[in-house]
């Protein structure tokens, strides 16, 4: 009898065809009653796939006792409990590096968005408001100073675009880098000297709440926020009041607290740009994350060495 894959989703545009020979795959999104296939597999279950909107906690960690790996479509690793994994010794892959591009280029399509009023401007044409006036001037990005937070694979690719913006690049993170831009070991004062920030960094507990009502305010009333990152970095209620109120002046978000919801009051506001989390969604990237989790699955059972393991801090 094969093992079986647990998986949450289809792998993206690739499917999950390369793991059919090897596993017996529970489509868990095509189940009438999930909880029951669980309960029903659970002892045979040897490998999840999920992706970031699939919660993989405690609970269903320990239903699971000879889970060996759980490989997520995703560079984010927030959404699995990692000291339980860690506990039981169970591997964990994602997907870095091949999605660096692609997030790097929503992050600046949202910046360009934003600052140059790219939205606004369509519904301004479709909707024949430009009979009757014009659309308020945009800002120009060229000389102007961007704070990345969290310069890794996905903020080193923005920080080259935004030279070739002509921008001046400065970064925030937890460790000081041997890159040639100006380093903030506190973010509040890389907002201060901003005219622009872009959340880049990891989600979790470290980064809860990092961007505050003290950062917004440091950020400035003509400060643009975008957040690739997690909606966890921001605190959204403080961000949505930030926006109403002038604290800053416009922000383009990928990501939010608790997705799909999206605040009433961002909807509402032109000066927001908003996308349906779709950092790394173009076909080819999506082909290359899942060919990256099908990798990283054959490679555990095939006793190999992990393309892209998760190493975690002791
Ligand atoms: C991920 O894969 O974790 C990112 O959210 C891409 O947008």
């Amino acid at each position: 009898m094969k093992p079986v894959l647990l998986s949450f989703h289809n792998n993206g545009p690739l499917g999950l065809g390369g793991l059919e020979d090897r596993f017996n795959i529970i489509r868990l999104w095509k189940e009438q009653d999930p909880e029951s296939v669980i309960q029903q597999h659970k002892n045979d279950v040897v490998a999840i796939n999920c992706a970031l909107s699939h919660q993989i906690g405690k609970k269903l960690i320990e239903a699971l006792p000879n889970l060996e790996i759980i490989a997520t479509y995703s560079v984010g690793f927030d959404h699995i409990d990692l000291e339980t994994t860690q506990k039981r010794g169970i591997k964990l892959t994602n997907t870095p590096d091949v999605l660096c591009q692609e997030t790097a280029d929503t992050g600046m399509a949202l910046l360009l968005a934003t600052a140059r009023r790219i939205v606004e401007g369509d519904m301004f044409v479709r909707t024949g408001k430009w009979y009757n006036g014009k659309l308020p001037l945009g800002i120009t990005l060229a000389h102007k100073t961007i704070g990345i937070v969290g310069l890794g694979g996905v903020g080193s690719k923005i920080a080259k675009r935004c030279e070739a913006f002509e921008m001046e690049v400065v970064y925030y993170g937890p460790n000081k880098k041997d890159v040639p831009y100006q380093y903030y070991s506190n973010i509040t004062p890389m907002a201060q000297d901003c005219d622009m920030m872009i959340l880049t960094c990891p989600g979790g507990e470290a980064t809860a709440n990092l961007v505050d009502i003290n950062v917004l305010e440091a950020l400035g009333p003509k400060g643009i926020l975008v957040n690739i990152a997690r909606g966890s970095v921001v605190d959204q209620p403080a961000l949505v009041g930030a926006l109403q109120n002038g604290v800053i002046g416009a922000a383009g978000l990928d990501v939010f607290a608790d997705e799909p919801h999206v605040p009433e009051e961002l909807i509402s506001m032109d000066n927001v740009v908003l996308l349906p989390h779709i950092g790394s969604a173009t076909l080819e990237t999506r082909t290359k994350m899942g060919q990256l989790v099908i990798d990283n699955i054959l490679a555990h059972f095939d006793g190999k060495e992990l393309l892209t393991e998760v190493v975690r801090q002791k």
